[in-house]
């Protein structure tokens, strides 16, 4: 903070604080009152869902101007935002002029929040682009920790720009500063046992002649030893590592058992095998490598995600897919030479970047380990970060990653618009439609992951285009804002859910993320993360974990192997969760499982532990019921008619509730 921010200001202050800072009232404190503006708080503590805080310019780095005002000084922020603030009880009042920046040329819908010790002390209203700009003036006496937040008006946060214009914070005595929220991150998930326990899914799809590969999952003291029980003629399954393989040429369903069993004990469990053309018939689970290495990634981090999967164990618990982003590509218009080299062979298949020196070798040593490897590509003529894809060479781009052996292609929109134009539903499907149809021309299992942000209300549509899954929004990024407006904002979503075809709110930020080269620790409390990964498992979303892999600590590892969690996700029914109470600071979503039973996740989005309740006639159900507590994995006993319990902030119970069993 620089002299010239904390401006002592005791001669412009209203007559009555004039004079007592001046002595001539009694007062507790003799120090003078001085103005603080926010943005010269520490703001690496202030979160949104987009882009950077301003300092005395807008999120996107303009001028601050409100319905064409223009502001020298302020904080240019963007809604999901919020800044804690601790007063130390010193601060006596807050002033600010709020509304959206002119830069979204009236788009976008927020609403201001000044939070002080848990109440609401101002609120805007929902205010949209261009409206008249609104001035807070309000007294801050005796509140300890004030938190100034921004939300998304309840309709997702695209061009969400929020100016806090000359805001100020007045105080005496100990300046205000940026409070960390220091919640200590708690494991939850018990250790697994010794004894065998099979996880991960209970279905899966494959197609007729389609190469077939299947780990069952299991944890439990090694070694482990797997046996099936009818296992159609055409599979076989390897003792010792469990991973089942071979090719099955008849349309049909077939429910195997497998066991697996070590020196304490045996699991059992039916595995049903679908022979047809659907895949994904459970959300795929896996690693993706945009939200930690993106443009930096190369052939080094995917051979160490794939060995990370079995180092760590995650690969015990149904975790399968190793999928490369953006950058494996050449892009010859870019300083770093790794990325130069031929777009394509003499045939016109595209060429990996010299960064990818064997994708055949790449994807061997994944499958060989039990797991699948994913790809990506555009159908525009570049990629979202510039590199050669796959626009006009759709069939020999698809070609290419079978026989490179990929089992998963990310397809994203990027410069398609810039190349072609045009308008409705039918422009949006084309380019799906017309890839889609090559995957499906080769002679592997290309799993089809549609990103195109959600335009068009995929989620209507994504299923007919031949999708597996479709991406629902913008990207994500590791704050509360961003995960939480993206995770809440999917309710109606449902419709377009099911097995082999999933709405996708985007990628997890658990662990070590940071869009490479440099990585840092998660900015998502513990709490945080339990509610990203609760509600992306009752969604029935993808899993693709967002961190580099080789740095996992106990915290993350242990959020990302919870079986009971993971067991909603992929819940072979496929029923995507509803929102079933939507209260100001509270939600309860409900996802109905194969069994009758329901996972309910009780979420506290506010700044304050609270209860959260539900009752089962609003889940349609009659009580007595059995609830069972997902994260602890502990029985929480017999309920008559409700449940309840106390949340933390921006926290989750995940609870699952059934029939107890008939004594
Ligand atoms: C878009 C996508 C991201 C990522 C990048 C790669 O932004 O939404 O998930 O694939 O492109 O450039």
């Amino acid at each position: 903070m620089t002299m010239d921010q904390v401006r002592h200001c005791a001669a412009s202050l209203p007559l009555g604080l004039a004079l007592a800072a001046a002595g001539a009232w009694p007062m507790a404190s003799t120090a003078a009152a001085a103005e603080q503006p926010i943005t010269a708080l520490d703001l690496s503590r202030c979160t949104q869902g987009f882009g950077e805080p301003g300092i005395d310019k807008s999120v996107e780095g303009h001028p601050l101007s409100i319905a064409g005002t223009h502001f020298a000084h302020g904080l240019g922020s963007h809604a999901e935002m919020q800044l804690p603030i601790d007063l130390k009880k010193a601060a006596t009042r807050f002033t600010a002029t709020v509304g959206v920046d002119d830069e979204t040329d009236g788009k976008g819908s927020i609403e201001f929040r000044v939070i002080g010790d848990g109440k609401r002390l101002w609120s805007s209203g929902v205010m949209h682009g261009k409206d008249a700009a609104k001035s807070i003036d309000i007294p801050l006496a005796g509140i300890a920790k004030l938190i100034l937040v921004v939300t998304d008006g309840g309709d997702g946060i695209a061009y969400d720009h929020a100016d806090w214009s000359d805001a100020v914070i007045t105080y005496q005595g100990a300046a205000p500063e940026s409070l960390v929220v220091n919640e200590p991150k708690v494991v939850l998930t018990p250790k697994s046992a010794p004894t065998p326990r099979i996880n991960g899914a209970k279905v899966v799809g494959v197609r007729p002649g389609s190469p077939f590969l299947f780990t069952v999952a299991a944890t439990g003291e090694r070694p482990l030893h797997f046996e099936a029980v009818d296992l159609p003629a055409g599979l076989t399954l390897d003792g010792s590592t469990g991973i089942i393989t071979g090719v099955l040429t008849q349309r049909g369903e077939h429910d195997a058992v497998v066991t697996a069993s070590n020196a304490l004990g045996k699991a059992t469990r039916h595995l049903r095998i679908v022979v047809s053309d659907r895949l994904a018939l459970t959300p795929p689970m896996g690693w993706n490598s945009w939200n930690c290495f993106a443009s930096a990634v190369t052939e080094a981090n995917i051979y160490a995600a794939a060995d990370a999967f079995v180092k760590a164990g995650l690969r015990d618990h149904g975790w399968t897919y190793v999928n490369i982003d953006d950058f494996w590509m050449p892009k010859n218009r870019d300083a770093d030479a790794t990325l130069h080299g031929d777009e394509r062979s003499a045939d016109g298949k595209i060429n990996a970047n010299p960064r990818f020196p064997s994708m055949k070798k790449l994807t061997e040593r994944i499958h060989s380990l039990g797991l699948k490897a994913g790809i990506y590509s555009s159908p525009g003529p570049t990629t979202c970060g510039g590199c050669v894809s796959s626009y006009h060479h759709e069939r020999l781009d698809a070609e290419r990653i079978a026989e490179w052996g990929f089992d998963y292609l990310k397809y994203d929109w990027c410069s398609y618009g810039e190349v072609e134009k045009g308008e409705g539903l039918e422009y949006l499907k084309k380019p799906y439609i017309l890839m889609g149809g090559m995957l499906r021309a080769q002679p592997r299992d290309i799993l089809f992951s549609l990103c195109q942000y959600g335009m068009g209300d995929v989620w209507n549509w994504g299923e007919q285009v031949g999708g597996n899954c479709w991406r629902t929004t913008g990207d994500i990024t590791d704050s509360w804002g961003s995960m939480s407006s993206i995770g809440f904002n999917q309710a109606g979503h449902e419709v377009g859910a099911g097995p082999g075809h999933w709405n996708d709110p985007d990628m997890l930020v658990v662990g070590w993320v940071g869009w490479g080269p440099s990585l840092h620790p998660t900015r998502l409390t513990g709490n945080e993360q339990y509610t990203h990964i609760s509600l992306w498992s009752l969604l029935s979303a993808p899993l693709l974990i967002g961190c580099d892999l080789t740095k996992l600590d106990e915290f993350t590892l242990n959020l990302l192997t919870n079986d009971e969690v993971i067991e909603v996700n992929q819940d072979p029914a496929g029923f995507q969760a509803r929102r079933i109470i939507k209260g100001d600071e509270s939600e309860v979503w409900a996802k109905t499982l194969e069994d009758g039973s329901k996972a309910v996740g009780l979420f506290n989005l506010g700044e304050e532990e609270k209860p959260v309740r539900i009752s089962w006639h609003d889940l349609e159900l009659s009580g007595p019921l059995h609830v069972r507590d997902l994260w602890r994995q502990q029985d929480l006993g017999i309920q008559e008619d409700a449940f309840q319990a106390t949340v933390p902030r921006h926290g989750v119970v995940l609870i699952k509730v059934a029939k107890p069993p008939v004594p």
